[in-house]
């Protein structure tokens, strides 16, 4: 018997793709996976466990080993600072983290606001520019920061644009591409050497 992997994943829009990769590198899961209310998922035919998470938490789980293995976007990645390491960029659900706000403002030139989901991405982002904002930290819902007068700017994911689009905002840099990566518990990593590299091997090959 193959020793046991337990792998975090999202719920939510990352949790499909991650599946459907999984399911084009060879792995078996099951039909009724996919529209799952539970919260820990055993997969016997593959010795598979999978913790179903809010994408934040992903890397928290991994980080304390309670998951060998976990599929987070770069974005949370950058934010969380978690102690894992990054194994594969499984490039799925491809967005990215941009600087948003009213068409033609400025921010204000005192104490300017930026409201996000990404309050070290965003302060990293805006020090290195050499502006000193106040970060305003919410957890969904981002857009709606400027529209009713809590924020200057946002700074928030782009995947389509339509978000932006249908509250009219307009983009004003990008900070960052993001893509769902696999990572790894570092022990975990040495302890299950094997397993692990065979599915790193396995989803290589079909990126
Ligand atoms: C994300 C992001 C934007 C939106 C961008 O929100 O925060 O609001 O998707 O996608 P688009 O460019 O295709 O419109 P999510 O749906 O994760 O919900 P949230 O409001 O909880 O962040």
């Amino acid at each position: 018997m193959t020793e046991q992997l337990t792998i975090a994943m999202p719920k939510g829009r990352i949790f499909e793709e991650a599946a459907e990769l999984l399911r084009t590198a060879g792995y078996t899961l099951p039909p009724e996976f996919d529209d799952s209310r539970k919260l820990i998922i055993d997969v016997a035919e593959e010795n598979f466990r999978f913790i179903l998470s809010k994408p934040m938490d992903v890397a928290t789980y991994v980080e304390h080993g309670v998951a060998d293995l976990g599929i987070a976007g770069k974005d949370v990645l950058l934010e969380e600072e978690r102690d894992v390491y990054e194994l594969l960029d499984l490039k799925i659900s491809p967005c990215y983290l941009a600087v948003a706000g009213l068409p033609g403002t400025k921010m204000n030139d005192v104490a300017p606001k930026v409201a996000t989901k990404y309050p070290k991405v965003a302060e990293a982002f805006f020090r290195e520019q050499g502006e000193q904002v106040e970060i305003i930290k919410l957890n969904g819902s981002i857009e709606l920061a400027p529209l009713i007068g809590l924020s200057d700017r946002i700074v928030d994911i782009v995947s389509t644009g339509r978000t932006l689009k249908e509250n009219g905002l307009v983009e004003f840099e990008t900070i960052t591409p993001i893509t769902s990566r696999l990572i790894v518990n570092p022990v975990s990593y040495r302890m299950k050497d094997e397993r692990i590299s065979a599915m790193v091997n396995a989803l290589s090959k079909v990126i």
